[in-house]
């Protein structure tokens, strides 16, 4: 368990007539869970001790299943955000027994002096959820266009910006972020997934890959070669339509340059009311049976459950309004010869087939195409060695 979590258990008195935990009880044990955490870290007395005091300016809650009396829930406290007056804290609560998501809140708080005046967040507190915010594998916070986005950066060499899909983060690369030595690898969380900021409005293919430009410069990296994975793909080549000259090269896998289909956009609007309406949970579990082929490993499938589960609604909505609305990238493609790219798919993408996926890179003027058998949707979770070796060649080449 880490610092940052905190067990409570469930009393009857919390819970309504039907015996479910009540919506209003979970504030409670959302503020237990923070101030048992910082009891645990700098002490509760953290914020008086600096002469301010910490006001909820604005809370979102996500209710995903019913608790019970006697569940014990895992909370998780993250922080998200630190300005200088006022700070962001994701926190999710899981059932121990089951780890299922329970409910996710966001929390906005702004210090205040004794005046009622905003006043800094003391660096105490932040640091305080460092190790959290750090997560020792290299993370870093940095600020763009103003949100807070959450970036992985290892090794030395030519770079190699890895953009996730949809509605994943950065560790869909773990493997090929640990392995892909004599690059280095920036692994973002895109606005409104993993641990990166998710403001409510502002989704649009031109605001992630601005985002990436933004990470990019601030990582003094002139250019890049782009590798996205689906949604990530359709990033990538409007990274390259704004762009073309930071790019070094393209590796697109599982994605397609076409635009939505009316049909298709008309989906995008379900999903969004049903996101709206049932939270991330209900996108995860339609989506889940499709993402991976069959006899993929249980550990892997759990851990992109988790990653949906946890994905907040805001970065859910806004990433589907954004794929909604997305140009069309095929004219883009006979251009492409200009630069190496290699096309890879999961032999058996039951999203984006396999067949879409080699059609693509025959309209590519020498594009590479690598098909990674027994994989679906995810070959770099699922066939992670395959996928490394695979890129490795490429980027070598
Ligand atoms: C993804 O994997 O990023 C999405 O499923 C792509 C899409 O829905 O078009």
């Amino acid at each position: 368990m880490e610092a940052a979590d905190v067990d409570l258990t469930v009393y009857p008195d919390e819970c309504d007539a039907f015996g479910h935990l009540n919506q209003a009880s979970f504030l409670s044990l959302f503020e237990r869970a923070r101030w048992e955490a910082l009891a645990r870290g700098p002490g509760m007395d953290v914020f008086t001790r600096h002469g301010v005091w910490p006001a909820v300016r604005r809370t979102t809650i996500d209710y995903h299943l019913a608790a019970f009396p006697g569940d014990v829930l895992r909370f998780h406290q993250a922080l998200t955000r630190v300005g200088r007056t006022s700070f962001t804290m994701r926190q999710t609560a899981r059932r121990r027994a089951d780890d299922n998501l329970i409910a996710t809140a966001e929390f906005i708080f702004v210090c205040i002096n004794r005046e009622g005046r905003p006043a800094p967040v003391p660096d105490e507190m932040a640091s305080a959820f460092a190790r959290d915010r750090a997560e020792g594998d290299g993370m870093q916070r940095i600020t763009v266009r103003g949100a807070e986005l959450a970036v992985e950066s290892q090794g030395s060499g030519p770079a190699v910006l890895f953009i996730h899909g949809f509605p994943l983060d950065r560790t869909i690369w773990r493997h090929q972020v640990d392995h892909l030595d004599g690059f280095r690898r920036i692994a973002p969380d895109l606005r409104g997934m993993g641990r990166s900021a998710a403001p409510d409005l502002g989704y649009s293919m031109s605001t992630y890959a601005e985002d990436l430009a933004g990470l990019l410069e601030a990582l003094g990296e002139e250019s890049a070669v782009l590798c996205g994975h689906s949604m990530g793909g359709y990033i990538a080549f409007e990274f390259l339509r704004r762009w073309p000259d930071r790019v070094r090269g393209l590796i697109l896998v599982d994605t397609k340059a076409e635009a939505d289909t009316d049909e298709g956009r008309k989906g995008r609007d379900k999903q969004v009311a049903l996101v709206r309406e049932h939270g991330a949970l209900a996108i995860a579990a339609a989506m889940l049976p499709k993402l991976m082929a069959p006899g993929a490993p249980g550990g892997v499938v759990q851990q992109v459950k988790a990653m949906m589960e946890a994905t907040p609604v805001a970065g859910v909505a806004g990433a589907l309004t954004a794929m909604r609305d997305r140009s069309d990238s095929s004219v883009l493609l006979p251009e492409l010869g200009r630069m190496p790219v290699l096309v890879v798919t999961g032999a058996e993408d039951a999203i984006i087939p396999a067949g879409a996926s080699k059609a693509m890179a025959d309209a590519i003027p020498g594009a590479e195409f690598r098909s990674v058998p027994g994989a679906g949707h995810l070959p770099s979770l699922e066939r992670p060695e395959e996928t490394t070796r695979i890129l490795l060649e490429f980027l070598a080449g």
